[in-house]
């Protein structure tokens, strides 16, 4: 299929975007793009590929503006249930880690879910993935983490592949026990972290070489953070897991720094997460690293906090910037990739073409996917948006309305309505 008529072609080829280089969109204007099965075969001006391809069945774009699928890199996709009366006390004063310390928060999602069967939780997981498809994402990371328990994370895993085998969202799994100490060790969090590293991590290996379709193996993540897991536990989780072989990621400097940061970049993690209260020296060691910093601007936008990832001061560093939903039910329900784009936009003072490119190529780079996905290159996967407007800068510029009009996938149209 050849699409054609497309008023600007966005392509952010030429790989991750390092510190300022940020915002390299690769711009093709009045451009065509060739997809052959699932895959990107040309890339070019339309006169060009018109004149090339000029057998292959077209579909005219009509003028409208295109650009790689939105990589979503950080989010909780599979719970059960809600927390909107958590939400109306911290309206009422009430803070996030008060709610958690008082057994509420993310143990409550953990109640839920592991109450739900599977075909429940598969269901409402299922909606919104449908429904971040429909917003241009079309490859999403998704984390267990409200088991806390062996059995009821693999449920979680399990929900992850079965969801990702119907399609068409890609989805990219993270294995999350150390998202909150459970809360059978609420009074001995050493306890817990021992039965991650001691039983959790090796045990799940084993079932993922059993279940995981050959797929390569999950990222394993840690909360790092105060009322979560220390540095100590943080360090001692992850070098367990990477010694099994589990690729890294942390969630760190939400509300306190305590070291995450760094010890992401020291272990070679894929990425570091949220890092709002993240240090000069910190910022220094991620920009010297390949680890993604992965900015989540809806987590304080969604608990009324004023303070955001030092985007500006990262990317003057040299660091690698990504941008995601961090969707879960506490902090950030949020499906919408534009959205994220225009809130970075004003709080993380980026521009569209920064914005943009922290979405795709740089999110992509963030699940250590960047060679198959996040741009419109030939040979890589053709996983494409067709905006409903003719010029990229809309995308930011605009919020509250969804601005893709259709989406490829694998090089399968999606109808999106
Ligand atoms: O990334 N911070 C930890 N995890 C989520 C929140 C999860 C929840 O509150 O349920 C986050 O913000
Ligand atoms: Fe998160």
């Amino acid at each position: 299929m050849l699409i054609h008529n497309i008023s600007q072609l966005v392509t952010m080829k030429g790989g991750p975007q390092r510190g300022r280089e940020l915002g390299r969109l690769g711009l093709i204007e009045q451009g065509a793009v060739l997809i052959r099965g699932e895959n990107i075969e040309a890339v070019g001006t339309e006169e060009e590929l018109l004149r090339k391809y000029s057998d292959e069945p077209r579909l005219d774009a009509d003028g409208k503006a295109a650009l790689p699928g939105f990589v979503d890199p950080h989010t909780h996709l599979v719970w059960a249930g809600d927390r909107a009366l958590e939400f109306e006390m911290r309206l009422e004063g009430r803070t996030y880690l008060e709610i958690l310390a008082a057994g509420g928060g993310i143990i409550s999602t953990v109640e839920a879910t592991r109450e739900a069967d599977h075909d429940t939780l598969y269901a409402q997981t299922r909606n919104r993935a449908r429904s971040m498809l429909r917003h241009g994402t079309t490859t999403v990371e998704a984390k267990t983490g409200y088991g806390l328990e062996y059995k009821a994370e693999i449920d979680q895993l399990q929900v992850l592949l079965d969801l990702d085998k119907e399609g068409p969202l890609e989805i990219v799994p993270t294995f999350l026990p150390a998202h909150a100490i459970a809360p059978e060790y609420k009074t001995n969090p050493d306890g817990y972290t021992q039965l991650i590293t001691g039983k959790m991590l090796p045990s799940a290996k084993i079932w993922w070489g059993k279940n995981g379709c050959r797929k390569p193996l999950p990222f394993v993540d840690v909360f790092c953070e105060t009322g979560a897991f220390d540095l100590e536990q943080s360090r001692r989780i992850m070098t367990t897991a990477r010694d099994l072989g589990f690729p890294l990621k942390i969630h760190a400097d939400e509300f306190d720094n305590l070291g995450g940061a760094s010890l992401a970049a020291e272990l070679g993690a894929a990425s570091a997460d949220h890092l709002v209260k993240t240090s000069a020296d910190d910022i220094k060691t991620l920009a010297a690293s390949d680890t993604v910093v992965v900015s989540l601007p809806c987590t304080p936008f969604g608990l009324s906090d004023p303070h955001y990832t030092p985007a500006k001061e990262i990317l003057a560093a040299g660091g690698i910037l990504a941008l995601a939903t961090d969707c879960n039910p506490g902090t950030a329900w949020c499906v919408n990739m534009q959205f994220v784009i225009a809130l970075s936009c004003r709080a993380l003072g980026i521009t569209p073409a920064q914005a943009i490119a922290a979405s795709t190529i740089n999110s992509a780079a963030a699940i250590q996917r960047q060679d198959r996905i996040g741009s419109i290159e030939p040979g890589k996967q053709a996983d494409i948006l067709l905006l409903s407007v003719d010029d990229y800068h809309h995308i930011g510029y605009r919020f509250g309305e969804n601005l893709v009009n259709t989406v490829v996938k694998k090089g399968r149209i999606i109808p999106v309505c």
